[in-house]
């Protein structure tokens, strides 16, 4: 009698532990699991429109040329957007738009400059982590990604928009290959870069080495998940240039 007395009591006290481990791995799954998931694994949808509107911004005789590459157009996604594996990309009516690629946007509706996209022959993986393994591989390799179509005539211009993720801590294999074979001298490089958290990363540096530009100390920095609300950023970061 005594002894199972002490068992049933036992066993209130292993079931009372087992309850608040698992309402705390709740909790825990619903603060930091649930973004990560949404983060890196759903498609968020934006009103393309409304996120890149942005009021006119003066450059001054400034002639500037945007150039953007972004992971949309340069992987081959399944056509059902919902089965895309994808770390904070956006979405409008199936139509997938990439981070670097708003923000080209929003730099373009703000000062009327023209934009260019870094485009590769070889697309990436339509897995988000394959995709990381290839640009790791490439990155340690030092494989170039042939760039698909003509290079911009850059004549026209004295300044430069580079906007592009953030890859490894550093610029994406094809946006090293855009700098290398661009002939960037006499022209201001302002670099533009979304991540996943790690700001700018090495990519100030590794920018150094491969070009001739003049690199503005005024580059930008977006977060992945708040691009979509990061207009009023971006324009703040015109005006003070
Ligand atoms: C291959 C690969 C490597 C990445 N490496 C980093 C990194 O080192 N640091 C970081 O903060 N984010 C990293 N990210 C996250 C992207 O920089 C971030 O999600 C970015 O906003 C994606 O922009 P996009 O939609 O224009 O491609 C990486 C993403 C990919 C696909």
């Amino acid at each position: 009698m005594k002894k199972s007395k002490v068992n049933t009591k036992k066993r209130v006290i292993v079931f009372s532990v087992l309850a608040v481990l698992l309402i705390a791995g709740v909790i825990l799954f619903c603060l930091f699991g649930l973004p990560y998931i949404r983060r890196h694994y759903q498609t968020v949808h934006v009103n393309r429109a409304e996120a890149a509107a942005m009021e006119p911004v003066d450059m001054g005789d400034m002639k500037g040329l945007i150039v953007y590459f972004t992971r949309v157009g340069n992987t081959d996604f399944e056509p059902d957007v919902d089965a895309v594996s994808s770390a904070s990309l956006m979405e409008e009516n199936g139509t997938l738009i990439g981070n670097a690629e708003l923000l080209s946007e929003m730099i373009a509706n703000a000062t009327g400059f023209n934009t260019y996209a870094i485009k590769v022959k070889d697309r990436y993986s339509s897995s988000y982590e394959d995709t990381v393994a290839e640009a790791n591989e490439e990155n340690k390799s030092g494989t170039i990604r042939e760039l698909d179509g003509e290079l911009p005539d850059l004549e026209a211009y004295d300044s430069i928009f580079l906007v592009y993720p953030l890859w490894w801590w550093t610029l994406p294999q094809p946006v090293k290959t855009f700098l290398t074979e661009t002939d960037l001298t006499g022209k201001t490089l302002y670099s533009v870069v979304t991540h996943g958290g790690s700001k700018f990363g090495n990519a100030a540096e590794d920018t150094a080495e491969l070009t001739a530009a003049t690199i503005s100390p005024d580059a930008l920095e977006v977060y992945d998940d708040d691009v979509t609300k990061a207009a009023p950023k971006v324009a703040a970061w015109l005006e003070g240039l």
